[in-house]
């Protein structure tokens, strides 16, 4: 993409005037800044390239938030993207350098919402803080619909020593010593890592009047109540009877009754019956993984692909490997995704998602009316993202 002299022109004049606040003006300085300097269109589109690299265009200071989804190191599904890279030091340093670069140009005060496995979490954590970013807190997402990956150790000790062992039943007397033994838990958790690049000025105040980011958007994510609550907490504070009667007393006074909602936690659920049994659901965000009609919609035109593994028994790898349009193994659900961005993305600011993938976060961004930047390496997933952003239903 050659630029034009009027883009020359144009990107002069808002390199000039672009104050740091100026959120509109920071996109387009962006898109020019691509489309003049690299040839490249980088706002509201999937660029595919290595993201290492593809960020290393993107100007300082220039993105609002990011949103993304990076691999977790374990070779999930024996995909080449999610290996550990050589082992934890070096994937640490892997994404380390990409998060360098997020942070780069992330603007100062500005958060990132970063996905992860609590198996390696930890490793996503000290990625980002060797990148320069503060941990903040960690979004926890529970789920009821997750399959234990646990092997059963009476049965691998019965086919070591090649003795047949009948569904459930140990055969050898050191299998039935075993009997009832795994090795894994059943995945009921996702995190997503809130850190925050440090902020350039002395207060947040000034900072979020400087670059407009640093604070969390605290109303756009409450959780709708019918219970009558406290303004500032969004929820029954003080310990006894006496404490809340004094406090409702003060705040009846004051007239400061919430009528938007509990304030959001860190812990997001899937309104499953099983994790519904354990946590009532008027208290807590819920968001249910994505369904097939949503991981698909707008892919009516694409042809069905093998590469989704389901819940099926190991015996019957037919069955376990569907063909789907989309066939990315690790769509976001669009509830999700949209509300992590409104929680840390300013009105019409920048949405980063440098591991891309099938571009859920990027159509929920499309859906909020933010400008979105999406990076992803294989052209397959690239295809269905702008699919996806292409739907116009
Ligand atoms: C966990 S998936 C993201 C899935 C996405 N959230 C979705 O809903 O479809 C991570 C993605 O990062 C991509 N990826 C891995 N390494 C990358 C790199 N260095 N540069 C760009 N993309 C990369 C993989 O191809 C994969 O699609």
């Amino acid at each position: 993409m050659q630029p034009t002299d009027k883009d020359l022109k144009e990107f002069k004049a808002v390199w000039r005037e672009c104050r740091p606040g100026q959120l509109l003006a920071r996109a387009k300085l962006v898109e020019l800044a691509g489309r003049v300097l690299h040839g490249k269109k980088f706002i509201n589109n999937v660029t595919i390239g290595d993201c290492l690299e593809v960020l290393k265009l993107i100007p300082d200071n220039s993105i609002d938030s990011v949103v993304t989804d990076p691999p977790a190191g374990i070779g999930f599904m024996n995909k080449e993207w999610d290996s550990d890279k050589g082992g934890r030091d070096k994937w640490i340093e892997w994404l380390a350098r990409i998060l360098c670069e997020c942070n780069r140009v992330l603007k100062p005060g500005g958060h990132a919402l970063v996905w992860a496995l609590p198996r390696t979490s930890h490793w996503t954590a000290f990625a980002l803080e060797n990148a320069g970013f503060e941990i903040r807190d960690i979004q926890h997402h529970l789920f009821g619909t997750g399959f234990p990956k646990s092997l059963n150790i009476s049965k691998a000790i019965d086919r070591k020593q090649e003795v047949k062992h009948p569904k459930n039943t140990p055969i050898s007397e050191s299998a039935k010593q075993w009997q009832g033994w795994g090795t894994a838990l059943k995945p009921a958790v996702e995190h997503w890592l809130l850190a925050r690049k440090p902020l350039s000025e002395k207060t947040i105040a000034e900072n979020v009047l400087k670059w407009d980011v640093g604070g969390l958007n605290i109303d756009a994510c409450r959780v709708e109540t019918d219970e009558v609550i406290s303004a500032e907490y969004g929820q029954r504070s003080g310990t006894g009877r006496y404490s809340w009667n004094l406090k409702k007393k003060k705040i009846e006074k004051q007239g400061l009754w919430n009528t938007k909602g509990r304030f959001p936690a860190n812990l997001i659920h899937d309104g499953s019956p099983i994790v519904l049994a354990e946590l009532p659901k008027a208290r807590f965000f819920y968001c249910a993984k994505a369904s097939k009609a949503e991981r698909d919609l707008g892919l009516e035109n694409m042809e069905a692909k093998a590469g989704i593994r389901t819940n099926a028994p190991r015996e019957n790898e037919a069955a376990r490997t569907k063909p789907t349009k989309n066939n990315h193994p690790t769509v976001k659900a669009q509830a999700l995704m949209q509300y992590l961005i409104k929680l840390i993305t300013p009105p019409n600011g920048i949405v980063l998602d440098c591991f891309a993938g099938s571009g859920s976060t990027l159509v929920a961004a499309k859906t909020l009316g933010h400008p979105f930047i999406g990076i992803e390496k294989f052209q397959g997933y690239v295809d269905i993202a702008k699919a996806r952003l292409n739907n116009n239903h």
